[in-house]
């Protein structure tokens, strides 16, 4: 069975490896912050950080993530202050609000190594997809949370 860190804490899954990470996330430990929009690996909604990097949860496996440590929206900011929330907030940039978690872990990844990312990081960095159009204000607030 599966064992890796999720959040600090130290779990094993009893369920089949090949299950992909983000339904051990949502329907065995209860962590749906982490969403489920496509399930191709296109959208983004679903990005957890799994030892430091961005990782699309639906497109990898239990058994590959054995041993790692991993991070949700819940993990990474139990309060909801993490400074990209703050800033996507003061910005006005969450509309229907579904991608959101997604890009919060994104973004969270890139100014952890960027401080001072440029327009160009950002949209190298934040390939979730939103439907309601969010994009210009999202590039601001990144940049606003990360100085
Ligand atoms: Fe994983 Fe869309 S649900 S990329």
């Amino acid at each position: 069975m599966p064992k890796l860190t999720v959040n600090n804490e130290a779990i094993e899954y009893r369920m089949d490896p090949a299950t992909p990470l983000l339904w051990a996330l949502r329907d065995a430990s209860n962590l749906t912050g982490t969403k489920y929009g496509c399930g191709t690996g296109s959208c983004g909604a679903c990005i957890v950080d799994i030892d430091g990097k961005a990782v699309k949860s639906c497109q990898i496996t239990l058994d590959a993530v054995e041993g790692t440590f991993v991070t949700t929206i819940e993990g990474l900011s139990p309060d909801r202050t993490h400074p990209v929330q703050l800033a996507l907030i003061a910005a006005n940039v969450p509309q229907c609000g579904y991608c959101i978690p997604g890009i919060v872990m994104a973004a969270s990844v890139l100014i952890r190594r960027d401080r001072n990312p440029s327009d160009e990081a950002i949209a190298g960095a934040i390939t979730n997809l939103c439907r309601c159009g969010i994009y210009p204000r999202l590039v601001e607030a990144i940049q606003r949370a990360a100085s």
